[in-house]
C-alpha cells in the first residue's frame, strides 16, 4: 500500500515529496523518464519507490506535479483507473507567452477543467498552488509554517489532504468547493507577477501567502 504518488519529478515534486517524507507517508514518484523518477526518489529517501508515468499510480493520493496541459492529458489517459483516489491539482495555468492572464477562461479554473475530464469517482482537490517549490522544501517562510489552501467538492478528499498537510508540518486551510480554485489561481497569479516586479527586489520565488490572526 502506498499513501501518495507524485507524477512528475521537477521542482514541485521535490517540494511536495520532501513534505510527504517529513509527514511519514509512503511515497511513489512517477515520471515520463523513469530515470528522473528514480533519481528524485533516491534523493528523497530510502523507502521512496519510482516508476514510469504510464504505470497506474499506487497512491491513495495522486499529486499532478505537471504543467496544466500535461495534467489534463494524464487525468484523461488514466480515466477510471483513478476512481476512488484523491487527485491533487497544483497547477497555475498562467499564459507564459504574455504573463498577463491565465489560459483558463473567466468563470472556471484549471482544477474544474481537470475535474471535468476525470472519470466518475475521481476526487479532485486544488492544493499547493500557492506554495512555491523552494518554500515547500523548507516548510516555512519567515519562520512561520506555510499555509496550504485546499478546495474540493469532496469533504472526505479535502480532509485527507488536510491531514497530510498537518502531518507535514504545514497549516491546511480548507476554503470550500472546487470552484474556489478560481480565486486560488488568480491569487497566485498575482503573487507570481510580484516575483518578477523590480519594485520588490527581495521577492524571488521565496515568498508565502499566509493568513495571520
Ligand atoms: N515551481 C513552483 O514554485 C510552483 C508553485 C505552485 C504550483 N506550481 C505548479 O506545479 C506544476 C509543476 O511545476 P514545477 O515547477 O515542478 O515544474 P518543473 O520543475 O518544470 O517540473 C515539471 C515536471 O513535469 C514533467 N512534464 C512536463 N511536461 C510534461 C508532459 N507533457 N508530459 C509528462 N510530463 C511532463 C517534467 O518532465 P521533464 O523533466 O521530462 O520535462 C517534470 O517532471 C506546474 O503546473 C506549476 O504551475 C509550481
Amino acid at each position: 500500500m502506498t499513501d501518495i504518488t507524485i507524477i512528475g519529478s521537477g521542482n514541485m515534486a521535490r517540494g511536495i515529496g520532501t513534505r510527504a517524507v517529513a509527514a511519514g507517508r509512503s511515497l511513489q514518484i512517477l515520471d515520463r523518464d523513469p530515470a528522473k523518477a528514480e533519481a528524485l526518489a533516491g534523493e528523497l529517501g530510502a523507502g521512496v519507490t519510482s516508476g514510469a508515468a504510464e504505470s497506474v499510480p499506487a497512491g491513495d493520493i495522486v499529486v499532478l506535479a505537471l504543467p496544466y496541459d500535461a495534467a489534463r492529458e494524464v487525468v484523461t489517459r488514466f480515466g477510471a483507473a483513478l476512481a476512488g483516489k484523491t487527485v491533487i491539482d497544483i497547477t497555475n495555468p498562467v499564459d507564459f507567452t504574455t504573463f498577463d492572464s491565465l489560459v483558463v477562461a473567466p468563470g472556471t479554473s484549471a482544477a474544474e477543467e481537470i475535474a471535468a475530464l476525470a472519470a466518475p469517482g475521481v476526487n479532485v482537490v486544488k492544493a499547493f498552488n500557492t506554495t512555491f517549490a523552494g518554500t515547500l522544501v523548507a516548510g516555512s517562510v519567515a519562520g512561520l509554517p506555510l499555509d496550504v489552501f485546499i478546495a474540493s467538492d469532496s469533504e472526505e478528499a479535502a480532509a485527507a489532504v488536510a491531514s497530510f498537510v498537518t502531518d507535514a508540518g504545514l497549516r491546511p486551510i480548507v476554503v470550500g468547493p472546487l470552484r474556489r480554485a478560481r480565486e486560488l489561481e488568480g491569487f497566485q497569479f498575482l503573487a507570481m507577477t510580484l516575483q518578477v516586479n523590480p519594485a520588490f527586489e527581495s521577492f524571488n520565488w521565496n515568498t508565502g501567502l499566509k493568513v495571520l490572526v
